[in-house]
């Protein structure tokens, strides 16, 4: 059993992600925290308490973190994708619980810290900002943590920009510094979530499960994949949060390659880029990995079983 941190914005796609991590008996949940990306802090917060209720789940604590970037000014919301509540389309309960608290990024702190050294997993989906303000606030914790295992960036591709990636290009500055700590960093970027479709078939399969939990699934996919195909030229949404906690639950779901990778802070077109160097064979110790190749059916099992497992709390 994996132990995680997820670090989300609730947004469909990090929802997903939250649902496989309640749901599968391999990762123990110990504490989640929300960051500003694809809504604004306050929503996403009630988004991650509110589903962590409708899957019998309260007892995780969660707590709020930053509220914008580090730096760069400017960065948006994207409620086109994930609509003005960040999660359009659904129906949750409300939370019993109260917030946890603390800031994110203390929370994050006090669990590594807490926990034998080597055991906890960062998984960060949304911007990077409560990992680096965690980082700085107790540098130990670099050494303490098992790996991160992000959604964000890409080795080729970007969405928001033609080479930059939401999670990344939202605040540059924070991923610099995750990228460049001595942690060992797992990129699951677009090159990989994009073989992440939820097609038909897939939509099918969710709607067929016959507890709350499976509704909101089904919700969400089918929300995701209206917006998506409205606003891009994607007939099936990729489903990238949910990438990155398969990776963590069984790692030869995705196939990863050693590579360096680095964040351009100074580009006027590429602000926001993950930078992998593909032009010679990683040197030696190299800390940072890219996912590269997805076991798509074995994939979609694992979140279909995940949420099955949760049954109808
Ligand atoms: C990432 O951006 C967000 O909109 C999604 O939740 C995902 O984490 C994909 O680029
Ligand atoms: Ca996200």
């Amino acid at each position: 059993v994996t132990k995680i941190i997820l670090d989300c914005d609730p947004g469909y796609d990090d929802a997903v992600a939250l649902l496989l991590a309640a749901g599968d008996p391999r990762i123990e949940l110990l504490a989640v925290t929300t960051v500003a990306g694809n809504q604004s802090i306050e929503k996403v917060t009630g988004n991650a308490r509110r589903i962590l209720r409708a899957v019998g789940r309260e007892d995780i604590p969660v707590a709020a973190g930053a509220i914008r970037p580090l730096v760069r000014g400017g960065a948006a919301f994207c409620p086109e994708i994930h609509g003005e509540s960040g999660l359009d389309g659904t129906t949750l309960p409300e939370a019993t619980t109260p917030v946890d608290p603390r800031a994110a990024a203390q929370l994050i702190v006090d669990t590594v810290m807490r926990e034998p050294e080597g055991t906890v997993t960062l998984v960060p989906t949304g911007p990077l900002t409560n990992i680096a303000l965690a980082a700085r606030l107790e540098p130990r914790i670099v050494g303490r943590v098992k790996e991160v295992v992000l959604m964000g960036g890409g080795c080729k591709i970007g969405n928001v920009k033609p080479f930059a990636e939401f999670n990344i290009e939202f605040d540059p500055e924070a991923a610099y510094v995750v990228f460049n700590e001595a942690w060992k960093v797992t990129m699951v970027g677009l090159d990989l979530t994009y073989q992440a479709r939820a097609d038909e078939a897939v939509r099918a399969r969710a709607r067929a499960i016959a507890t709350k939990p499976g509704q909101l699934l089904a919700d969400i996919l089918d929300a995701f994949a209206r917006n998506y195909k409205k606003k891009s030229h994607f007939d099936a949404p990729p489903v990238h949060d949910p990438c990155a906690v398969a990776a963590v639950i069984d790692r030869s779901i995705v196939k990863c390659v050693p590579v360096p990778i680095d964040v351009e802070l100074r580009g006027a077109l590429t602000y926001g880029m993950t930078v992998a160097d593909f032009r010679r064979p990683a040197p030696e110790g190299c800390r940072t990995f890219a996912a590269v190749e997805l076991d798509q059916p074995r994939f979609w099992d694992m979140v279909i079983e995940a949420v099955e497992r949760i049954g109808d709390p």
